[in-house]
């Protein structure tokens, strides 16, 4: 989002649009370094203390990587035109409608195809990069020490994870990176997204990808030692985010963990409040101002579900849960 706060100064008054406007704070080019360094640090951390190893993105050659550059940065004049016509319907249409919820119909970030093509899940990775500054993955991994607190001392082949909106399958790569044996299961709406994770994870086994809705996952009650959810949760409605911690606590065994990865709320880093408030003015992002307010807490005690802390990271945080 350090991306995000540049391009609203850069397109002030330029097009006609109404400038993105921020009533709070927004962090300036140097806080966001400092910020995005010591990340980089807790990365680094991380490995020297063995909570996981060395890790390898695995995103493929360097001329599959300008390939997928390309498919970026051919698509930037489409979603302009998109965010300049406020158009965000293109993939609610006679193929798809019925087929999938409606909320979920619609083109996130203005992107061509919205969840539903194999062009918008091959530029996927590199959208978020850019996004994120390239700290992208770095953060997805902030998921992987609560998640070894949770399996301490146990056999991981008798462990159960579940990714739910597990995309393109990034978060897996590195779990899989830290207990090749753990049967694992991504779960995701989208049949190109789930493809392109299959490509992504075809060196690993005891892994399972499934097309499914979060709101009625396809698993047995207390079937899952632990559930991870990586950028998911900002683009659900209210209703559905209720739904789908129903879902959490009726798949996850007792004493099984939540881990939640997604945009920081307003509050958590009140340095960064006015950036997120903009970032769904220049973005197709129609539930993020509700989710910056959100009480998961709340949402989780309500569904029997316990939070045991939250740790900010960079633009984001983890929310981490446990069934009692
Ligand atoms: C922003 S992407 C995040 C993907 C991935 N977790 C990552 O780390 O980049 C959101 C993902 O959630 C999926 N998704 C959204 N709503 C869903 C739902 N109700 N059930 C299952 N998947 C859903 C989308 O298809 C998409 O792959």
């Amino acid at each position: 989002m350090g991306r995000l706060a540049e391009k609203a100064r850069e397109r002030d008054g330029q097009n006609g649009r109404p400038r993105a406007r921020a009533t709070a704070p927004v962090p300036d080019r140097g806080r966001l370094y400092r910020d995005m360094a010591s990340l980089f640090r807790r990365d680094l951390a991380n490995v020297e203390a063995g909570v996981y190893p060395l890790p390898q993105d695995r995103d493929g050659s360097l001329l599959s990587l300008l390939d997928r550059s390309g498919l970026f940065f051919e698509d930037l004049p489409r979603v302009h035109s998109r965010r300049q016509a406020g158009e965000h319907s293109e993939v609610l249409n006679d193929n798809t409608r019925g087929r999938r919820p409606r909320y979920y119909l619609q083109n996130f970030h203005f992107q061509t195809g919205g969840w539903m093509t194999e062009d918008s899940a091959k530029r996927y990775d590199m959208q978020v990069e850019v996004l994120f500054y390239g700290t992208a993955n770095l953060i997805r991994r902030q998921a992987l020490p609560p998640l070894r607190e949770a399996f301490a001392g146990r056999d991981q082949r008798r462990l159960r994870l579940l990714d739910l909106g597990c995309g393109t399958g990034r978060l897996l790569n590195f779990v899989k990176q830290c207990w090749p044996r753990l049967p694992c299961i991504g779960l995701d709406m989208s049949e190109p997204y789930l493809r392109e994770a299959r490509r992504h994870l075809d060196s690993w086994s005891w892994l399972k990808l499934v097309v499914g809705n979060g709101e009625m996952i396809p698993l047995p009650d207390a079937s899952q030692d632990a559930i991870t959810n990586v950028f998911m949760f900002h683009e659900l409605p209210p209703e559905v985010r209720r739904a789908v911690f129903r879902e959490f606590a009726r798949v996850l065994k007792p004493g099984g963990r939540l881990i939640i990865l997604d945009s920081l709320q307003r509050g958590d880093e009140p340095d960064y409040d006015g950036l997120l408030e903009m970032f769904p003015q220049n973005f197709h992002e129609p539930y993020y101002a509700d989710y910056l307010d959100e009480d998961f807490g709340h949402i989780a005690q309500e569904a029997g579900l316990r939070h045991i802390r939250s740790e900010n990271v960079f633009v984001s945080k983890a929310m981490i849960f446990d069934k009692p």
